[in-house]
């Protein structure tokens, strides 16, 4: 059985405020490069409707130099509340960018300051900018400026060990014009291993009075409850506890509403989803969605007999059929047993 104090009870039942914009959950589904396109986000919504979701992160220089928007973002006008992440470190292509996001939809601006790739990082944006604070605030005031929404910052607890500066960092987001603050409590150096740092989090949300989000292994209700009570912050983030598994937010939100939690899908119902997942790629990118749904069919591979054997196989397939083939294979394995 899972508790939760009354005070958060109490708080998770009231909606998020972000700037001028209300959401009803205060469990997020985070940007994630790769994966959170229209057609994963439409999943993950179906289980946690008002959830706040994020596009994958655009580069602005690239809204900037080409024709059309790059298709990543592109939103369905159904889904809603939605923000578009944007990269970079130039606030004139920031802005400009920023107007565009808020002309596809956008309900708030969200700029990565986080990203640990070197491709990135190399070029100014991403988690670099948390060692060049003048010109992350450059961009905050700038997009700000610039557009009515809400803008927000994502970001991590500083460059390595030698250099945790989140405290000053994120007080300088909140003065610039910052609405709220995700913070992923790990250092760019650890990239995505050891354990997140709540104790980080509890310390930004001390001496924040814009909203703070608690990002970095959130995998199961019963880590968003110790991370909330942990740290005081003002909701969560998922992130890797929602690939190859979309119900993530939806269940971490239902208990939030209810106190009550959902049964889990069974694998059946799993590889359902899968089978779907894979069908909204096809329609929506065609080949090259059969090649990025590889990797999305072997995250739902896990937890029945015969998975990995199935992982292996789903990971090569070069069409649509041979993935249902492949998946509906399993499920009558899966229901004769
Ligand atoms: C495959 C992958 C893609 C990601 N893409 C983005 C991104 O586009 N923007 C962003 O801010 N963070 C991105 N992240 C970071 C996550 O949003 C999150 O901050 C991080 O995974 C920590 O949370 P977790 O420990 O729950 O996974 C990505 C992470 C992964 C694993």
């Amino acid at each position: 059985m899972l508790s939760i104090s009354s005070t958060l009870r109490e708080k998770v039942s009231q909606p998020l405020k972000i700037g001028s914009v209300e959401v009803k959950s205060r469990v997020l589904q985070s940007p994630l490069s790769g994966v959170t396109d229209l057609v994963f986000r439409r999943l993950v919504r179906r289980y946690s409707p008002n959830s706040m979701m994020y596009t994958e992160m655009v580069s602005a220089t690239e809204i900037h130099h080409l024709k059309q928007l790059p298709r990543l973002m592109e939103i369905d006008p159904n889904e809603q509340p939605i923000s578009i992440q944007l990269f970079d470190c130039r606030p004139d292509f920031m802005a400009e960018a920023a107007q565009k996001a808020v002309g596809e939809g956008a309900k708030t601006i969200d700029i990565n300051m986080g990203c640990p790739v070197n491709k990135i990082t190399k070029k100014g944006g991403g988690s670099s900018l948390l060692r060049q604070p003048e010109i992350a605030e450059n961009l905050v005031k700038e997009v700000v400026k610039t557009v009515d929404i809400p803008v927000t910052v994502k970001t991590r607890i500083g460059w390595d060990d030698n250099e945790i500066n989140i405290l000053e960092f994120a007080q300088k987001m909140e003065d610039a014009g910052a609405s709220m603050l995700t913070l992923h409590g790990r250092t760019r150096a650890q990239g995505y291993t050891g354990n997140a740092r709540w104790e980080w989090i509890k310390k930004v949300k001390k001496i924040l009075t814009i909203p703070v989000i608690a990002n970095g292994d959130i995998f199961s209700v019963e880590a968003a409850i110790n991370c909330l009570e942990i740290t005081g912050a003002d909701g969560v983030m998922c992130s890797r506890g929602t690939l190859g598994y979309p119900f993530l937010v939806g269940e971490i939100d239902y208990f939030f509403q209810t106190g009550k939690e959902l049964i889990k899908p069974t694998s059946i119902e799993r590889l359902e989803c899968a089978k779907e997942h894979l069908k909204g790629l096809w329609e929506y990118k065609g080949k090259r969605g059969i090649y990025q749904a590889r990797k999305h069919l072997s995250w739902y591979c896990k937890g029945f007999i015969g998975a990995s054997e199935l992982r292996d196989k789903v990971s090569r397939i070069e069409t649509v059929e041979e993935g249902y083939f492949l998946l509906d294979k399993a499920m009558k394995l899966i229901n004769n047993n």
